[in-house]
């Protein structure tokens, strides 16, 4: 294997430069150029398949920097359909004119599903990335629990749904334990709802705060540590009396909660709370919004005005139950230490992967007891169900404690060998010196961008070689 490509897809996750750095790194060792695509799938939409050579001579350009969040080559939503052959044929076609052998493709779910159709006409891996940590399988079996029921509301006549599980579930039998990326969004939203405690207590207020995640609940359930009163998950229907007693309950005590919200919580019907529009992601996602805001209504509703005026702890339920999202601050900035570290080992695992003949394989974080976490390398048809489809994982529901509406003790032992050591003393020092460095007031902001548009090559297409070669015979003439 001479030349590979890496592209980084979907939505995009803090570690996505550590994992490029730990594949570079290893294209090195093994003298492999690697390419990087620019905007994920849409460079080999194309035809001149922006790029960057990202390791000359078989050094790393200066620009790939792993404490860096975002990616150096960009991200898309874009992905390939796989009813459109002709396209298909198109980027193989100049995926091989670039010399590319084999493709890492640094994504999730939506991901590892575009890159199907690809992997039937070259080498294709997935190095794994999303803070919605929703790449993975809770047990070996769990895609055969997918079933289709007709639903004619719906697009095609049918929905999938999960059939009750069979397996016994065990924290050692994860397939991909934790996905690069999460780490960081929890110990953004954590900090968030440490935070915004001082405000619920200073003002006697109930505060709802909500973090993404789409439909599986593990950032919701990471931001324990922040230590909020109540979690809400979506792998469980609210319960919405439990939930109001609760709240009362504790603000009874204290004189102020705070309610953490995974936005794709769900009522007792199975709804949605939070408005879903239509998604704009091809890849399939749903775009979930407003979910914080839909169960503060309920609760102004359902609590009322007068049990906060009774004790002159407010004028109004309105005002004193207030939403905030973490937003898209989980998303972006600097991965800590667990994210980088692991990113890295994933980028070189899938570059192994190529390096072996593997396919449709990915890279994937395992852990146990004995030997830690590890990487290891897992065919990616085994993440498929019957029709071929790949599910986005959602939190084993024994993770969390519905009465306490906090992680149960088997999500506890989850989160800790992720968590306990995640944050490097690096993490705390770069803050330290960089955040109110003298010159961020002078200097402007320098974007990565800006560097790597310089590098930026293109595959010339057949009319930019012929007149290439007409003005080399009229230059020789
Ligand atoms: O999948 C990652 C994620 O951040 C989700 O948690 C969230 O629902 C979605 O992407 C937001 O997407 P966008 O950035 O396109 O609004």
């Amino acid at each position: 294997m001479k030349r590979i490509g890496i592209l980084t897809a979907g939505g995009d996750t803090p570690a996505l430069n550590a994992t490029i750095r730990g594949a570079v790194v290893r294209a090195n060792h093994r003298k492999v150029e690697i390419y990087g695509f620019i905007k994920g799938f849409n460079s080999l939409f194309n035809s001149r398949v922006p790029h960057v050579h990202l390791n000359p001579l078989y050094q790393e350009i200066p620009e790939i920097d792993p404490t860096k969040g975002g990616t150096l080559i960009g991200s898309s939503r874009d992905f390939v359909d796989p009813a459109k052959k002709d396209e298909l044929d198109m980027i193989a076609g100049r995926l091989n004119k670039l010399g590319i052998e084999g493709l890492i493709c640094v994504g999730g779910d939506g991901t590892l599903n575009g890159l199907q159709p690809l992997a039937e006409r070259l080498p294709t891996v997935l190095a794994p990335k999303t803070i919605d940590n929703d790449l993975g399988l809770n047990y070996a079996s769990e895609p055969d629990e997918w079933a289709r029921v007709n639903d004619p509301a719906v697009k095609h006549g049918y929905r999938y749904k999960h059939s009750p599980s069979r397996a016994v579930f065990d924290l050692q039998h994860i397939v991909n334990y934790v996905t690069p990326g999460y780490a960081t969004a929890v110990f953004v939203s954590a900090s968030g709802v440490e935070r915004l405690r001082t405000t619920a207590e200073s003002h006697r207020r109930i505060a709802i705060i909500e973090v993404m995640g789409r439909h599986s609940g593990y950032i919701a359930l990471g931001s324990a540590y922040g230590r909020p009163d109540l979690i809400l998950v979506p792998e469980h229907a609210l319960d919405l009396e439990h939930l109001v007693e609760s709240v009362k309950q504790i603000y009874d005590l204290q004189k102020n909660v705070v309610i953490v919200c995974g936005e794709g919580v769900v009522d007792e019907q199975g709804r949605e709370l939070g408005a879903e529009t239509k998604s704009s992601d091809p890849a399939g996602n749903v775009a979930l919004s407003g979910a914080a805001e839909a169960l503060r209504t309920k609760l102004i509703q359902m609590i009322g005005d007068r049990y906060f005026q009774l004790y002159r702890r407010g004028e109004s339920a309105r005002e004193a139950i207030f939403t905030r999202k973490v937003g898209h601050t989980q998303r972006g900035g600097r991965p800590i230490l667990f994210d980088r570290f692991y990113a890295a080992q994933l980028g070189a695992k899938a570059v192994e992967l190529l390096a072996e003949g593997r396919n449709n394989a990915v890279s994937i974080l395992q852990y146990n007891a004995s030997r830690g976490f590890h990487v290891e390398g897992y065919d990616a048809n085994r993440f498929r169900d019957r029709w071929g489809l790949i599910h986005a994982r959602r939190m084993h529901p024994s993770l969390y404690d519905p009465v306490l509406m906090k992680p149960s003790r088997i999500g506890i032992d989850y989160l800790l060998p992720i968590f306990t050591d995640a944050i490097g003393e690096d993490d705390m020092e770069h803050m330290r010196q960089t955040l109110f460095a003298p010159g961020n007031l002078t200097q402007p902001y320098h974007s990565i961008n800006t560097d790597i548009n310089k590098r930026i090559r293109y595959l010339e297409t057949e009319t930019e070689l012929k007149v290439k070669s007409r003005l080399e015979e009229a230059a020789m003439a």
